[in-house]
């Protein structure tokens, strides 16, 4: 059976890392990728660091671009290689731009579509945007359903989706995570030989299309009176490479000797600052399932999230987009103790690293 992965940007590239080792280990199955590079470098570190060789690479990425651009370029260029490659299941992850425009690509050529990470919602088409109609369209496509949690199963079921359609695998992310915290790092090597480490040490990252303007604004402002007020604590940022991104946060967060803005890092490090950090504040979907399975509280910067496992596990909380709320969510886990120890809790409702094998066995039975 021939099986063609497509995906695009990082998050994916990392969750979709042990599904395509997993695929190219079993017998029955011919593995095929197409990366279509909406993102370039910080897709590249992914795939160098888990050693993927893509066949086609659609080398998408442009500076300022538009969900539209990527959108119609991934139809136009993917089209012709299904129809060359012919595979029996095509398979997507996640809810990003590639991950729609992939499966459109599938469904018009008459090939049926696998959805890794299927089944997360909010309800709010507009947040996160466009990630929520990303997934809720790819859903829609979709032959086969790979739902991390039972959460995101019902959320297929109240769709109508057939129950024999719908596997709960667990999050492919928590194989990548589990299989490289492990291995050694050295933090000097990445840019990071200056942090303070016997200080409290926060881990942010920020770069979410609906956050763009006023909230991330007010998030970076809210995070630089946080600074100031604790003379203690440092903050890494490996900034995204979005341009609009890192003039926002020099405008808002500002030079400090202890802000840390790095290059994006490679995913190894990064697991190895998450580990190590005293707390984590993102918009990033990956964070969400990662920190707690490390035990770091993570403030989520966001209104609403499609993983609400970690909220009721007690290990990540919604500290929204408005500077008050950041402020004072930042500060009660800096200031309380009680409240920090309650939330730093290894928990992980995300899976037991093995849910790309439980992946690559329905694939190869069907
Ligand atoms: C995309 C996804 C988002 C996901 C995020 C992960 C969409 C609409 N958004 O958002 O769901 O959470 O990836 O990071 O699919 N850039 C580089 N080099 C890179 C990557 C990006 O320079 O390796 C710059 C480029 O200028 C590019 C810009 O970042 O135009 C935005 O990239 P894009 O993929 O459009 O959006 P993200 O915000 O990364
Ligand atoms: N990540 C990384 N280096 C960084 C920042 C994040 O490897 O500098 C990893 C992180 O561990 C997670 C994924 O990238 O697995 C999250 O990607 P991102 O925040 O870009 O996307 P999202 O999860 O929001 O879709």
């Amino acid at each position: 059976m021939k099986v063609l992965s497509v995906f695009g940007t990082r998050p994916e590239a990392i969750k979709m890392a042990p599904v395509v080792k997993a695929l190219a280990e079993a017998p029955n199955i011919n593995s095929r990728i197409c990366v279509t590079a909406q993102h370039r470098e910080m897709l590249d570190q992914v795939l160098r660091l888990f050693a993927i060789e893509p066949d086609y690479d659609l080398d998408l990425m442009r500076h300022q671009q538009t969900i539209g651009d990527i959108t119609a370029e991934v139809l136009q260029e993917l089209i012709p290689i299904i129809e060359h490659e012919r595979p029996e299941l095509l398979l997507v992850h996640g809810d990003t731009t590639t991950t729609f425009a992939a499966a459109l690509a599938a469904y018009y050529t008459h090939t049926r579509i696998g959805h890794v990470e299927a089944g997360l919602r909010t309800s709010d088409k507009y947040a996160p945007y466009p990630e929520e109609m990303n997934r809720r369209l790819t859903g829609a496509l979709a032959d086969l359903h790979f739902a991390p949690t039972l959460i995101a199963a019902n959320n297929l079921r109240m769709e109508n989706v057939p129950d024999e359609r719908i596997h709960i695998t667990g999050n492919t992310v928590i194989d990548a995570l589990l299989d490289t915290v492990e291995k050694p790092c050295e933090l000097a090597e990445y840019g990071l030989g200056a942090i303070d480490w016997s200080r409290r040490v926060l881990l942010l990252t920020c770069h979410r299309r609906e956050n763009w303007g006023e909230p991330m604004q007010q998030i970076f402002a809210a995070v630089k009176r946080v600074l100031e007020e604790h003379p203690d604590i440092e903050l890494v940022f490996p900034w995204h490479k979005n341009p609009l991104v890192r003039d926002t946060a020099l405008l808002y967060l500002g030079e400090s000797e202890r802000i840390h803005y790095v290059e994006p890092l490679d995913y190894l490090p990064f697991c190895h600052v998450m580990r190590r950090c005293h707390l984590a504040l993102t918009d990033s979907g990956g964070l969400q399932e990662e920190a707690p399975a490390l035990g770091k509280p993570v403030l989520v910067l966001r209104e609403v999230t499609e993983r609400p496992e970690a909220i009721d596990a007690g290990t990540a909380a919604l500290a929204g987009v408005g500077f008050d709320s950041v402020y004072a969510a930042a500060t009660r886990l800096l200031d309380d103790e009680a409240a920090y120890r309650q939330m730093a809790q290894a928990i992980n409702p995300y899976g037991d690293g093995r849910a790309a094998r439980r992946i690559v066995d329905i694939i190869g039975a069907i």
